[in-house]
């Protein structure tokens, strides 16, 4: 891909290169009749320019970074720092250890021009008052669960209710609005950020202590990786998501209506007017929901289909087709106006796409950009919701000494 500063770097390059067959010549002519000891020298100093030449060349690009900021302070005291990765193409993503936040991601469209396709704020302040998720690390379960009831091991847990009568994202007190431990990590490819959590026995109403591990990479492929882990001292139930809404036109930058879709999803699971799955896995075939040929988004989201008026637009999981556990591709977006196109490859199960529908323009953004219905969509790989009370859902249940491992990665 094209990059403003690596176009730059490209030229810086191919100058050094240029030089060489100069040098080359410029010895070899003059010497041509001399002896084959000497022609040796020459031809061995030459390889030894050609391989400076080479170093030099890679030197050239930039180099994966991280810096640290402060970011503030929670109404607790606790003190929030922000992390800023870059890989050697300039892309730049920011994240923040309350909520594992992804506050901004800056990709290139197809000249090479950075944009910011998040959207979100630049400051603690505005996160902490409060907003739909933006960017964040959602547990211990991604979207909701009925009635905040499930049963495991013969005993009947109760969940916050935070979503009419339903638990949603975790709870009133989530891992999106928890301030995380964060270490950098040294990584051949990019920039890694390491994020961890301890959600004790009993948070929100949920079983066993939960060590939840969290790591985002931003590779020098123009990939944010997002790698979950986690172990518990007792049965619980965990489905971790990560909550970013993506205008690839720039944040602000309009609705996302034009964005066309493919999902590599045959079925989607309805849902009831409260959105929590019926159980049935249905065909997308003759409905607003196919995306197995790119389409825009906008498409049909007006029509009179009972799921749509259910979500007020796409607010469904999709189960994605192949193998739950190995890396597959979920979803590509393309922007026209921009060139860029997004991938969502994951090992998870189900991908809930969710066009925003909520958003009324009460939030204002990075850059004063006011966020109206349909400025942002999500793409949150995942378990199915409410799996805990579905038998025929694949299990979100993590046993006491398992270990819960899924990986997604946002390709740009
Ligand atoms: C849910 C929506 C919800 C949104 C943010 C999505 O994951 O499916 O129903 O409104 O998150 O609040």
């Amino acid at each position: 891909m094209c990059r403003t500063r690596g176009a730059g770097e490209g030229a810086r390059a191919r100058s050094i290169h240029l030089l060489v067959p100069s040098l080359f010549f410029a010895h070899t002519e003059g010497e041509q009749n001399e002896e084959p000891m000497k022609l040796r020298t020459n031809l061995l100093l030459t390889l030894l320019l050609c391989a400076v030449t080479l170093m030099l060349t890679v030197d050239a690009h930039g180099q994966a970074g991280m810096l640290k900021d402060d970011f503030g302070k929670t109404p607790e005291g606790q003190s929030v720092d922000i992390y800023t990765l870059t890989n050697s193409h300039g892309a730049e993503v920011k994240i923040t250890n309350y909520g594992g936040i992804v506050t901004s991601l800056k990709v290139p469209d197809r000249t090479g021009r950075l944009a910011d396709v998040v959207l979100g704020f630049d400051n603690l302040d505005a996160y902490l008052k409060g907003h739909p998720y933006f960017g964040a690390i959602i547990g211990r379960y991604g979207n909701r669960i009925a009635k905040g009831r499930f049963t495991l091991d013969g005993v009947e847990y109760k969940l916050a209710v935070n979503n009419g009568a339903n638990h949603l994202h975790g709870g009133i007190k989530g891992f999106d609005k928890v301030v995380w431990n964060a270490r950098p990590l040294k990584v051949g490819n990019g920039a890694a950020l390491e994020l961890t959590y301890l959600s004790k026995d009993g948070e929100e109403g949920y079983p066993g202590n939960l060590s939840v591990k969290v790591t985002y990479t931003l590779t020098n492929a123009n990939e944010l990786k997002i790698e979950y882990s986690a172990t518990t001292d007792k049965d619980t139930v965990v489905n971790l998501t990560h909550h970013s809404y993506f205008n690839l036109a720039g944040q602000g930058e309009g609705d996302i209506l034009k964005h066309k879709l493919f999902m590599n999803a045959n079925r989607f699971t309805p849902t009831d007017e409260g959105s929590i799955p019926t159980g049935e896995l249905r065909s997308v075939r003759n409905t607003p929901f196919n995306f197995l040929r790119m389409t825009e988004i906008g498409a049909r989201i007006n029509e009179p289909d009972q799921q749509l008026q259910f979500g007020k637009g796409y607010d469904h999981n999709f189960v994605l087709n192949g193998k739950i556990g190995t890396m597959r591709l979920g979803a590509r977006v393309y922007e026209a106006g921009s060139g860029r196109v997004m991938e969502v490859w994951t090992t998870e199960p189900g991908m809930q796409f969710y066009t925003g529908n909520f958003l009324d323009g009460t939030l204002t953004g990075i850059g004063g950009r006011v966020y109206q219905q349909r400025y942002g969509f999500c793409l949150e790989t995942q378990h199915y919701p409410d799996s805990p009370n579905q038998a025929k859902f694949p299990s979100t249940i993590l046993k006491k000494g398992g270990r819960y491992h899924t990986v997604t990665v946002y390709k740009f």
